[in-house]
């Protein structure tokens, strides 16, 4: 007899009726003693499993209750009822693990809608509602389409250090990693924490980026991308904002800006087409709830498009490309800056730009996703390629309707003496990046690369509005459970 799982069941049809067959899953709902929807988490349907109670114990059909688990026998029958093509007349149950009606109550299992924030406090339990695992199986995807997009394209996939010594971003970020006795550290002997005598033999830290070493694998193979965790101890409290999350970062050498802003949105408009390819039952379900979410906020808030039309929006269309100088000239100008709106005026060149800023750039001025690039030098980090003006870097940001920016990159600077001269500004310790700096003393060659944030791609394919929504056990601030 043929094991199936219910994806693979229901995609089979007809095809397999009058075969017995074996499946497993969790009960979702058990109607009238007779029909028992079956999910198993391989998609977002669930089977009908039809039960005649007269051939079963009392015991056991008391047993079937939501969130039972249960091996089901049975045969592939056509669908009597509407909305099944197929269904399954059981012959045989085993019911392999129960779930007490009274304590399914207090939980998210129980079928009834439930706060997100709920759904966030039972993280571990989330699995089995329809909502997340929707979430998942897009997550799934994209991760998946990732690895085969720079497959196709014959990068290497590189693994770099989530433990390093260095800070990429420069932003000092950071998450110690050590194996001292907290209450009893070493000291130098001006009373420091001597981090000599620490496992490493010095300070070392979670990763932010795996950029630096990725550099380091391009100068050598060519074309490399690293997919990882990785860590940020800043305290912004932001739907947008993880402490740990997966990052992307492919990096080329031979590539100037122009040729990396080609590829991240080739890239981007992939692996948005292969999920939509992939998962059109999941995305139907998301848009449904991205409508429904939106139709309950305030009007200027709200979204023009639906969440399928976002999606065909970002396919159909060319990024706009405009440089910081300009974007800069459009917010100075825009109603929302002159009216006082925004929460950071834009008074002038120079400034960092907040996600209000890049949201109302694609939301309302273009309409469109939009990469920024040459930004002032002092807002973007060392590496960055100085340009002939002096005063600006080759950073690009893509920006996406609904989230801001979505991927950050750069043509890095690969002229050795121009790179010290930022790295004195910047005041790292020249010794501390030898490794970096001998990159550019053996064949230096002009080079490119990106990150994307898995998570941030993951809200906008999916439309969930909070980052903790799209990863399995979010770490932000005070928050750690599971
Ligand atoms: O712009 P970021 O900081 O760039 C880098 O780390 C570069 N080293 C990348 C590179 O050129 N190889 O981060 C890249 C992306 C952001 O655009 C954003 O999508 C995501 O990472 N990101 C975060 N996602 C979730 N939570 C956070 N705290 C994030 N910080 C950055
Ligand atoms: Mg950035």
């Amino acid at each position: 007899m043929q094991s199936y799982s219910i994806k693979t069941l229901l995609e089979k049809g007809k095809e397999v009726a009058l075969q017995e067959v074996s499946i497993h899953g969790w009960v979702r709902s058990f109607r009238s003693n007779r029909f028992i929807a079956l999910n198993d988490g391989s998609c977002l349907k669930t089977i009908q499993v039809v039960v005649d109670f007269d051939k079963f114990d009392e015991e056991l059909i008391q047993q079937i209750t939501t969130a039972a688990s249960l091996q089901v026998v049975g045969e592939v029958v056509e669908s009597q009822g509407k909305g099944q093509e197929i269904e399954i007349v059981a012959k045989d149950i085993k019911v392999l693990g129960v779930a007490a009606s009274e304590e399914v109550q207090g939980t998210i299992l129980q079928p009834k809608a439930h706060s997100l924030e709920k759904l966030r406090e039972q993280a571990h339990l989330r699995f089995r509602t329809n909502l997340f695992g929707a979430v998942m199986r897009v997550r799934n995807a994209l991760m998946f389409a990732i690895h085969q997009y720079f497959n196709e394209l014959d990068f290497v996939y590189i693994n770099t250090p989530i433990i390093t010594g260095s800070d990429a971003e420069g932003a000092g970020e950071m998450f110690h990693v050590t194996n001292f006795d907290l209450d009893n550290l070493p000291r130098t002997e001006d009373g420091k924490v001597d981090y000599s005598q620490d496992f490493f033999g010095k300070a070392t830290n979670l990763t932010v980026s795996g950029q630096l070493e990725g550099e380091a694998a391009a100068m050598g193979l060519g074309k490399i991308y690293t997919f990882g965790p990785t860590f940020r101890a800043e305290n912004s409290n932001t739907s947008r904002h993880l402490a740990e999350f997966w990052m992307i970062e492919p990096e080329m050498a031979f590539y100037n800006l122009d040729q990396n802003m080609d590829l991240a949105e080739d890239f981007l408009k992939y692996v948005i087409q292969y999920a939509k390819d992939k998962c059109p039952d999941d995305l139907a379900f998301l848009a449904e709830r991205y409508a429904k979410e939106q139709s309950q906020k305030p009007a200027d808030e709200r979204s023009e498009l639906g969440l399928m039309d976002r999606l065909d929006y970002v396919l159909n269309n060319r990024f706009i490309r405009l440089s910081y100088t300009e974007a800069i000239d459009i917010l100075k100008n825009s109603k929302p800056n002159k009216k006082g709106k925004f929460k950071y005026p834009v008074d002038g060149w120079g400034v960092d730009l907040q996600s209000e800023h890049e949201r109302y750039l694609v939301e309302k001025h273009f309409k469109t996703p939009v990469i920024l690039f040459d930004y002032p030098q002092e807002i973007k980090a060392f590496y960055m390629r100085l340009n002939e003006d002096g005063k600006t870097v080759r950073a690009m940001d893509v920006l996406f309707p609904g989230i801001g920016e979505i991927i950050g990159g750069s043509q890095r600077e690969e002229r050795l003496d121009v790179l010290d001269e930022r790295i004195k500004q910047f005041g790292i310790d020249q010794e501390e990046i030898w490794w970096y700096r001998d990159t550019r003393r053996f064949g230096t060659v002009p080079h490119s690369g990106f990150g994307l944030g898995l998570e941030r791609l993951v809200l906008f394919v999916t439309g969930m509005g909070n980052i903790r929504d799209v990863i399995p056990f979010p770490r932000t601030p005070n928050n750690a459970e599971f």
